[in-house]
């Protein structure tokens, strides 16, 4: 039973089944047939059994609806129990032949690469991206773009069954235009319709309103021969001919047809000498499409008209841009291209997002990313912000230029005073030989210097230290008294130029000039002279 639980929970998550709206259907099953409460898997998440928490003993068929493939298209789903195990799910198929029969789910099939060149349709609804996937019977609509200047090879209308394919996914070659004329490319096919209306169908086909005019231009390279035209519909009789005027004469093949009738649908086939062709299949309708009837205040609209290859083109007003296709045509199913647009406000991306900005350092101090709004940054203590400090939101949705960078404020290293030295040359978010805010940095003198002016500085915002450099001054030192004598003036220590003079005690004799100097390099001129007893002169 439990094998039975992962299989369905697999069958949940092959489909992308997000509504449980479970309808319940109750009959009296005897105990040993009755089912366990089902597994449920929400978008691919385990949703435990909270939302079907009712007695299963009784139940026979859990009913719900089911939102399968990439337009979540909403189908009626259930599982049944039989025998003591759910089977399912089971969903109705959108053919409406199929008279509300239930069918297993087939396997979806996923949209590994769509080739640059191709637009691809399913259910009008363009398909951008690869990767997509789509249910069991889901037909692609493909055709090349700008229809004439390249050639579909392959099927157009490739269709899911169970999991693969019908066929592979379409290429586009370019054509003579395309090639500059080479022998071997298809020829390119211009399409004009100088009267009337058209529209490019996503299955390549050409829709044309009936009555216009079309012209169908095979470009080959004349000297390399003619192309020759050839077309399925019975009746029709067309003129085929190269072109009159001087200039297009050489390399345009014309098919025209006139006033089409629906009698001229049909493929029409432009084929090289060589033998290689390149085809439009022209669709003559006489279809109309609903009005066009817009509800969105913003959004305005100008329309051609309701006739099929009739555009409608939308537009917003300034601050505001198209959400979804902008102009649409009047297709051949009746239906308009594509659905319409709304208008949304034009936003700049946010840049205030949880994981905050790219750069550590940079602070927002505004942030207004509607239109016309801007964004102002600074930077945290000890950065500076390099670069403009706001941003603006322009109409394009991009804000008017990068953003600003932080660069850490840096000190130069300090002038090292001459007979000092640095005592703290390494300091926190120190760079090389630069110094970051907040850094302390202190002087010492060597020697015989005292320091002038501030023993420890600090690097502060500006970028500059916040005193300069101190100086060394030389000084003398005190050089003691002499023996029966003392010195005068009597110092700690001595500045250059100081004179130092001995007197000595009664009985000994003074010593006569020259007294000892205080020089520039911090020593004295001379030692200290000596008191001596006049006995001993
Ligand atoms: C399932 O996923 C879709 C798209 O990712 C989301 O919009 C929807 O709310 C999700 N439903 C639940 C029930 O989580
Ligand atoms: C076609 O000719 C033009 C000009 O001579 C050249 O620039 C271009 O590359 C050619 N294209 C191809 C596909 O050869
Ligand atoms: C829409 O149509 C207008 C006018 O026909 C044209 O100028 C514009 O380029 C078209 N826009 C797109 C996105 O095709
Ligand atoms: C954002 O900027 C726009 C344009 O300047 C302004 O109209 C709007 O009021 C601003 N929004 C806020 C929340 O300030
Ligand atoms: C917006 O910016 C992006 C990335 O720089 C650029 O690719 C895009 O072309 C810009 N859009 C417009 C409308 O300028
Ligand atoms: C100062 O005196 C000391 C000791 O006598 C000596 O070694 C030094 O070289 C002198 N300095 C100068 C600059 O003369
Ligand atoms: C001076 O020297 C003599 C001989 O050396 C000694 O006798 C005398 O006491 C000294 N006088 C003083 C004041 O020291």
């Amino acid at each position: 039973m439990h094998c039975k639980g992962e299989l369905l929970r697999k069958a949940l998550l092959l489909t992308t089944v997000l509504k449980i709206h479970a309808r319940v259907i109750r009959q009296d099953l005897s105990p040993s047939v009755s089912c366990p409460a089902p597994l449920l898997t929400v978008n691919g998440t385990d949703a435990g059994n909270s939302r079907l928490n009712a007695d299963y003993r009784r139940v026979r068929e859990v009913k719900f609806s089911g939102a399968i493939g990439p337009l979540g298209e909403k189908r009626l789903c259930k599982i049944k129990c039989i025998g003591g195990q759910w089977v399912g799910p089971l969903c109705l198929s959108d053919d409406q032949k199929d008279n509300g029969r239930f069918h297993p789910l087939f396997r979806n099939c996923k949209l590994e690469y769509i080739n640059p060149h191709l637009i691809v349709t399913f259910r009008n609804v363009p398909i951008q991206t690869a990767g997509w996937i789509f249910p069991h019977g889901a037909k692609l609509q493909t055709r090349c773009r700008e229809l004439g200047l390249y050639k579909l090879l392959g099927s157009a209308s490739p269709k899911c069954q169970n999991g693969a394919w019908t066929h592979k996914l379409p290429s586009c070659v370019p054509t003579t235009l395309l090639t500059n004329f080479t022998e071997d490319a298809p020829p390119t096919i211009l399409i004009k319709i100088p009267s009337g209306s058209a529209s490019v169908e996503p299955g390549g086909d050409l829709a044309v309103y009936p009555g216009s005019t079309i012209h169908l231009e095979c470009l080959f390279s004349r000297r390399l021969g003619s192309p020759d035209w050839t077309w399925t519909s019975p009746l029709g009789q067309y003129l085929t001919g190269w072109a009159i005027s001087s200039e297009e004469r050489d390399w345009k093949y014309r098919l025209s047809i006139y006033y089409a009738k629906s009698q001229d649908s049909g493929t029409f086939t432009c084929a090289t000498p060589r033998g290689i062709t390149n085809s439009i299949t022209l669709h003559v309708a006489a279809v109309h499409c609903d009005p066009i009837s817009i509800s969105n205040m913003h959004l305005s609209v100008r329309v051609e008209g309701t006739r099929l290859g009739h555009k409608a083109v939308f537009q917003c007003p300034v601050g505001f841009r198209i959400k979804g296709i902008a102009n649409l045509t009047c297709q051949a199913s009746g239906k308009w291209s594509s659905i319409i647009p709304s208008c949304e406000p034009v936003r700049c991306p946010a840049l205030d997002s949880p994981a905050g900005l790219e750069e550590p350092h940079l602070k927002l101090e505004e942030h207004n990313s509607s239109y016309g709004g801007r964004a102002v940054f600074s930077c945290t203590w000890g950065y500076k912000l390099v670069g403009p400090p706001g941003i603006e939101c322009e109409i394009n949705g991009n804000w008017s230029g990068p953003l600003p960078k932080c660069i850490p404020i840096q000190c130069p290293p300090p002038v090292t005073p001459l007979y000092g030295h640095l005592i703290q040359s390494e300091a926190a978010g120190m760079d090389g030989e630069r110094y970051a805010v907040g850094s302390l940095v202190q002087f010492a003198c060597k020697g015989a210097h005292v320091l002038e002016g501030e023993a420890s500085i600090i690097c502060t915002e500006t970028g500059f230290w916040s005193h300069p450099p101190p100086f060394c001054k030389p000084r003398c030192s005190y050089l003691g008294e002499p023996k029966n004598g003392h010195t005068a003036p009597s110092k700690f220590s001595y500045e250059p130029g100081d004179e130092l003079q001995v007197i000595c005690d009664p009985g000994y004799e003074t010593p006569v000039e020259p007294r000892p100097k205080c020089m520039e390099n911090g020593n004295w001129s001379m030692p200290l002279p000596h008191c001596t007893n006049y006995s001993q002169i």
